[in-house]
């Protein structure tokens, strides 16, 4: 059972702990995922690569979501475990001998996919085509990605309507995948992508009927400002209604940060202080390694001392992880109160996506401390 505070304040008066802690708003989660429920025209599958922890996918499941997107047979364990009654997705092209076998045979999957004709016959050859679909996932990547999901997987344009003949001929029904990057700051990104895929659908003699556009619906963080996720779904429901699909045609997504960011934060402590220079107990080994790629450079954060929020003039600093590494620095400085100190505590929000799915245990500093926060009113910084 994990261990619930009322509010952050109260943990940390009980506490005042020593390693990260890792607080669940399940107020948030719940908020925040049933508005893109409700706001995406389609089916969502959670991107559980963004965030792996049981604690979390329970709350995206508690939310209402019911599809998830793995990308190994580990994920697709930990979703059958945490998540009854879900369906499994196995959306990558490369996979361990036997473990698209092992996924339809125990856990029911029937979503595959590949990316080149070489994928096709190992795939099939494990699984019951019949039973099956198999997407070919299509390279295309738009500039306004924080990063480009189609530079490692992902079949050239061209040779889409021929993939998907082939994968229509193993007797799997054909659907089409593709993912326009990570944390996508132009909303038109998935119109000039599905003009592509409408392309490519027009050269097949026969309809499909699902077409799954991946992730990248981004979050705003402090200094990276993106729009909101309606105009994502406003133009993703207009594009869509252009494919040339069978009459159950169905749009899917595979949303990570957009469902994993909000309802989590990260309490560090400052372990020394040197002029300008904080050094906190997690880094960039630690829940902080999505800063080393590019896209936001900070999560919004306060500071306490004693349990009580500390305010007063700001300075800014730079703020350092635990390691010995001395590439271990978060990009930029931070403005924090001026006087902070040895023993204070900096919580910082929004850090639910590509935090603790991808930590090490570097120099021996690791926490999986993860708590729950129960007061409805009770926010991460924002
Ligand atoms: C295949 C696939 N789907 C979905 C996602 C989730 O992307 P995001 O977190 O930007 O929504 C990723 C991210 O790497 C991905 O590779």
């Amino acid at each position: 059972m994990m261990e619930a505070y009322e509010n952050v304040q109260k943990l940390l008066l009980a506490h005042s702990p020593n390693l990260p802690v890792y607080c669940i708003y399940p107020h948030v989660y719940r908020d925040s995922t049933q508005h893109f429920l409700r706001g995406f025209p389609g089916r969502v599958l959670y991107a559980v690569k963004a965030n792996n922890h049981p604690a979390v996918l329970k709350e995206i499941f508690n939310a209402g979501v019911r599809h998830f997107d793995c990308a190994s047979l580990p994920e697709v364990e930990l979703v059958s475990s945490n998540c009854p009654g879900s369906t499994m997705y196995y959306m990558n092209p490369v996979r361990l001998d036997g473990h698209a076998n092992r996924a339809q045979v125990e856990h029911g999957v029937r979503h595959f996919v590949v990316d080149h004709h070489s994928g096709l016959a190992p795939l099939v050859k494990e699984i019951e085509p019949k039973n099956s679909i198999i997407f070919a996932r299509m390279a295309v990547s738009h500039v306004s990605a924080q990063a480009n999901l189609s530079a490692k997987f992902g079949a050239k344009p061209e040779n889409i309507p021929a993939l998907l003949t082939a994968i229509r001929e193993t007797g799997a029904e054909a659907a089409l995948a593709f993912n326009v990057g990570t944390g996508v700051t132009d909303p038109d990104a998935y119109v000039y992508a599905m003009e592509i895929a409408r392309q490519a659908l027009s050269k097949i003699p026969f309809k499909i009927r699902l077409v799954d556009i991946g992730g990248g619906f981004p979050k705003s963080y402090p200094g990276y400002k993106v729009p909101a996720l309606e105009e994502y779904f406003d133009r993703t429901r207009n594009a869509f209604a252009t494919l040339p699909l069978a009459e159950n045609g169905e749009l899917l997504a595979e949303p990570g940060r957009a469902l994993s960011a909000p309802g989590l934060s990260a309490i560090t402590r400052v372990l020394l202080r040197k002029t300008d220079r904080v050094y906190l107990n997690d880094g960039m080994y630690g829940a902080f390694w999505e800063l080393r790629f590019k896209g936001h450079l900070r999560y919004p954060c306060r500071v306490f001392r004693n349990g009580q929020p500390l305010s007063g003039d700001t300075k800014t600093f730079r703020l350092l992880g635990p390691t010995c590494d001395s590439t271990d620095e978060l990009p930029g400085r931070v403005a924090l109160p001026a006087d902070i100190d040895v023993g204070d505590h900096i919580e910082f929000g929004c850090i639910g996506a590509y935090s603790l799915s991808g930590r090490t245990d570097f120099n021996g500093f690791y926490s999986d401390k993860v708590v729950s926060i129960r007061d409805e009113c009770s926010r991460p910084p924002e």
